[in-house]
């Protein structure tokens, strides 16, 4: 389930490199390679791109928060068939035993068209019913994006990763987030990496000091649920350009 964590924003990157800017200033026997004149430009760097950061991260923050108002649409009109979260587990499974009532993962427009049309919309059963005459044109793209997200954790990883990782990993999780160049080692690069998922669940969840890594790379148990770390570890399978490691 698409579990919303308040309090787990910007503020929680912006601090986890702030600590990383500190220690910088402050060696905490920890080494870094940046030279006077590397760091200013760093900073420099990472003042102009601050506003791209910032944008991705509006964006992802932006879904999230459609998501959420479609949660509540759902739970509204639609919960009584197709049960928490489009399990199809209902009280009214019962009345349609002989049909499907989970939701599965689908493109936006097929769940635009069977909301709005009702199942031949999409040849399925009319007791799917229409709702264009229920629901506001932002009401339904709300429950667009809450059920892209309930069926799909590459989607939710995603989310997760923007609003988490990018100042440091970079917006596409190639290691060239502006914070990289502040740090040696520089954060991973994420789609190449040669690690398996159960190896970036535990780095993630605890940090890389606790794996030998650098301490840079933060400790994210106490800020992301187990399913958020699931959902993004799910994500940076998807952005991998190599091979996924056996
Ligand atoms: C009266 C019961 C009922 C209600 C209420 C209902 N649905 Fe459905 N829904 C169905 C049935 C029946 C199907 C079709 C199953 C089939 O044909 O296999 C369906 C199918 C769907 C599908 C296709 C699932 C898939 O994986 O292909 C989606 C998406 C969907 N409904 C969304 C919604 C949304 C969003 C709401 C609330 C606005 C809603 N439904 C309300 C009965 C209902
Ligand atoms: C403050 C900067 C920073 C932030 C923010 C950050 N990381 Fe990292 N991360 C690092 C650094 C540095 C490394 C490399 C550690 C090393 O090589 O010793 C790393 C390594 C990793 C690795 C290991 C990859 C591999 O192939 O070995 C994973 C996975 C990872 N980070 C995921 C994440 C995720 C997911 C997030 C967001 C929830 C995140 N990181 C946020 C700095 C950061």
């Amino acid at each position: 389930m698409f579990k919303l964590k308040r309090g787990v924003t910007s503020s929680t990157i912006f601090s986890a490199v702030l600590l990383g800017l500190l220690s910088m200033v402050i060696p905490v026997g920890q080494s870094f390679a940046a030279s006077d004149a590397e760091l200013k430009q760093a900073k420099k760097e990472m003042r102009e791109s601050r506003k791209e950061i910032r944008k991705v991260m509006k964006q992802a923050r932006e879904k999230v928060k459609q998501a959420v108002r479609g949660g509540l649409v759902y739970k509204t009109y639609c919960v009584l068939c197709h049960g928490e979260n489009g399990s199809g587990d209902a009280r009214m499974s019962v009345v349609h035993n002989n049909l499907s009532l989970n939701i599965t993962k689908q493109t936006s427009e097929y769940y635009e068209k069977i909301i709005l049309g009702g199942g031949p919309a999409v040849d399925r059963s009319m007791f799917m019913p229409t709702w264009e005459d229920e629901l506001t044109a932002e009401q339904t793209q709300d429950l667009v994006m809450y059920l892209s997200m309930v069926t799909d954790a590459d989607k939710r990883g995603e989310i997760v990763f923007k609003t988490n990782c990018i100042l440091c990993h970079g917006v596409n999780g190639d290691g060239m987030g502006r914070a990289s160049v502040l740090f040696d080692p520089p954060p991973a690069d994420l789609t190449r990496s040669d690690k398996n998922d159960v190896y970036k669940k535990m780095i993630i969840s605890m940090g890389g000091e606790a794996m030998g890594r650098s301490s840079v790379m933060p400790i994210w148990s106490m800020e992301l649920s187990e399913s958020e770390i699931d959902d993004v570890v799910a994500y940076l399978r998807k952005i991998l350009v190599v091979p996924y490691p056996e």
